[in-house]
């Protein structure tokens, strides 16, 4: 008997053709009803972060043995009740923290030298000459960058910060030794601190029910005047809507987003924002590292449906 996995979205034919040679693979379910539907008889699944893996579908899995997301973040997975059923969840460690701190550095820089607004200036046939004002930006030697959340890829962030020069500081529920901080060059700083000095910050915590909402409004009303906000980690870890305010106020200079509470919905008030840098979730979006990512999903389902453990399981 072939075990069967359900895969939600496409991936690459190279990984589609690796599970087929193994398993019965149906590709393709939108949205938690029709992956209720679809999961009744997998023995596998391999999820997207955009999935809602919640208790009814993890229960609607009455075979389900494993759950490989697709991502680094799990917070679209109820974890706990896979675990009380001994369904294993994986994710995909290390493999995007290079590409997601590039990134994170794409928008620092496209915001401080405002890319997008002169890019779009040049198109429109605006540039008319060599203006000494022509879109001031922010210089970033010498300036503070503060970063939120000091895992893999906050690290990541602050070795590319650097080549530009940068005073770093850094926030983390549990404080890195003293050698570390020394060989990284970081300041440990409470997290009101950290925002009221930082010229430039970066979040790059786990979305977990302590960091929801972390950044809440009146953590916002701290941020520095004129300072830049950059967030790849999760849209859900801040008051968003404080943060457009201080925006359309223009008491920051600006703001780079890479995820969104409730994406793909964007709040139609940040659209309006010339400050702002928007994409559309792609961190990790390299060739390399999607590809990657999606093997190591496939190894994990492979691993656990071979009866071995699992490779990078978020639970033991
Ligand atoms: C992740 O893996 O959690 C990123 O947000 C998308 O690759």
């Amino acid at each position: 008997m072939r075990y069967k996995v359900l895969l939600t979205h496409e991936l690459f034919s190279e990984v589609h053709k690796k599970l087929r040679e193994k398993f019965e693979l149906e590709i393709g379910a939108e949205g938690k009803e029709e992956i209720m539907g679809k999961i009744r008889e997998k023995d596998g699944l391999l999820s997207f972060l955009r999935d809602p893996i919640d208790k009814d579908v993890i229960n609607a899995g009455k075979n389900l043995k494993i759950i490989a997301n697709y991502a680094v973040g799990y917070d679209n997975i109820d974890v706990k009740s896979a675990k009380s059923r001994g369904i294993y969840v994986t994710n995909t460690p290390e493999l995007l923290t290079d590409a997601t701190a590039d990134l994170t550095w794409a928008l620092i820089l496209a915001v401080a030298r405002r890319i997008i607004e002169a890019d779009k200036f040049v198109r429109e046939g605006e540039f008319k000459g060599w203006g000494a004002k022509l879109f001031l930006g922010i210089e970033l030697k010498g300036k503070k960058l503060g970063i939120i959340g000091l895992g893999r890829i906050g690290k990541a962030v602050a070795k590319r910060a650097k080549g530009f020069g940068m005073e770093l500081l850094y926030y983390k529920r549990n404080r890195l030794s003293h050698k570390e901080e020394t060989e990284l060059g970081v300041r440990f700083m409470d997290l009101e601190e950290l925002l009221s000095v930082s010229d430039i910050i970066s979040v790059h915590t786990p979305l977990t029910p302590e960091t929801g909402n972390l950044i809440n409004r009146e953590r916002v009303y701290k941020i520095k005047e004129g300072a830049i906000f950059i967030n790849t980690a999760r849209g859900n870890i801040v008051d968003e809507d404080a943060l457009i305010e201080r925006l359309k106020e223009e008491s920051l200079f600006g703001a780079g987003f890479d995820v969104y509470r409730g994406e793909p919905n964007i709040n139609p008030k940040l659209l309006k924002l010339k400050n702002v840098v928007l994409l559309p979730h792609i961190g990790s979006a390299t060739t390399e590292t999607r590809l990657a990512m999606a093997k190591l999903a496939a190894d994990n389902i492979i691993s656990v449906l071979s009866g071995r453990k699992p490779l990078t399981p978020v639970w033991r």
